[in-house]
């Protein structure tokens, strides 16, 4: 009887249903009236008494494995059949989905638009294909300018006229020509500088750059101006100067630092002991872009400032490496706000 038991229950494990209808003709062939499970039953009546015990064990344990399997046959081919015939079972719990989460340098692009914008800057974007009038001539670069030539500048199919842009001034100038004063906007996108790559430098960066151009703009308008957003954007105890530098499409031109946020301005690796952390590029717009631009400079005047997307999430967020951003590993870009 002890083997007949074991026997019954390999064939009860090793069974594999096709479909439905087996399973009911197993179930009538060990469990049915003249089943081979009812059978062991009848003869269990005339087993001797000191076995009883442990065979009775045995078999309720078949009988409950039998119940069981059969039941679980039936749900899952009830489930692959249903699925077949298309059936949605909206009762079932859904699979998870990974919560995905936004790019470090969506998110700092995103930050500094709302900043401007809660001065009153709306944002545009041009073509990241231009041709040289919109990134270079318009802008007052002199014909022999270092910026113009092969080692910055990707050119396209030999064609010098045709580059990608080196900086979002472009959507500033077609800004100019398209709309009159006052105007007050933030152009962000990627840029194109033909750079070798390292911790520190990319062929593709992205910039936010901003324009104003009204009646009596002021230099003080523009130190206000960029004072509101360093602190907007790295706390109210930042701080800022400015340093005198040179660009062709505006003048005077300085560039901005920033108090450096890690050590308070005390100095520290970062900020490589100065205590200042630099920005970006700024200045009040040359009388030259404006009369390219077809605005009336002898009315209108302007500033208009420039800064790397990349550079300002490095320091917000302490990222020691540029290539990091490029690289898409999840371990990176999971460290940042997730979208909801
Ligand atoms: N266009 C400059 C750059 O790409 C930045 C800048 C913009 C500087 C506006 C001054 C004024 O480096």
């Amino acid at each position: 009887m002890q083997s007949r038991i074991e026997e019954l229950l390999r064939k009860v494990e090793q069974f594999k249903p096709a479909n439905l209808g087996e399973i009911e003709e197993f179930r009538i062939k060990i469990l049915g009236k003249k089943g081979e499970l009812t059978e062991l039953f009848e003869e269990f009546k005339k087993v001797s008494p000191d076995l009883k015990r442990e065979l009775g064990q045995k078999i309720n344990r078949l009988k409950n494995l039998v119940l069981e399997r059969v039941t679980a046959w039936k749900n899952e081919l009830e489930e692959v059949e249903s699925a077949a015939a298309g059936e949605l079972d909206v009762t079932r719990p859904a699979t998870a989905q990974g919560i995905g989460t936004r790019h470090p340098i969506s998110l700092v692009r995103n930050e500094i638009l709302a900043i401007f914008s809660r001065l009153g800057f709306t944002t545009a974007e041009g073509p990241e294909i231009e041709d040289d009038w919109h990134v270079f001539s318009a802008l007052n670069f002199p014909p022999e300018h270092p910026a113009r030539d092969m080692q910055d500048t990707f050119f396209i199919e030999k064609n010098p006229d045709i580059l990608l842009r080196t900086h979002t001034s472009s959507i500033q100038v077609r800004v100019m020509q398209s709309q009159k004063p006052p105007i007050r906007v933030v152009c962000p996108g990627r840029v194109f500088r033909n750079e070798a790559i390292s911790y520190r430098a990319h062929c593709i960066f992205h910039q936010v750059e901003g324009l104003y151009v009204a009646e009596n703009v002021s230099f003080a308008d523009l130190k206000q101006t960029i004072l509101y957003f360093a602190k907007e954007m790295f706390g109210e105890d930042a701080r800022i100067r400015m340093r005198p530098s040179y660009f062709p499409f505006t003048e005077p031109s300085a560039e901005v630092d920033v108090s450096c946020n890690l050590c308070g301005g005390k100095g520290c690796n970062v900020c490589k002991h100065t205590g200042w952390l630099e920005i970006m590029g700024c200045g009040m717009v040359d009388p030259n872009v404006l009369k390219a631009c077809g605005i009336d400079s002898r009315k209108y005047s302007g500033f208009a400032f420039g800064m790397g997307v990349e550079r300002i999430t490095m320091l917000k967020y302490g990222v020691k490496d540029l290539r990091l951003y490029f690289e898409n590993d999840i371990r990176f870009l999971q460290q940042f706000e997730s979208v909801i």
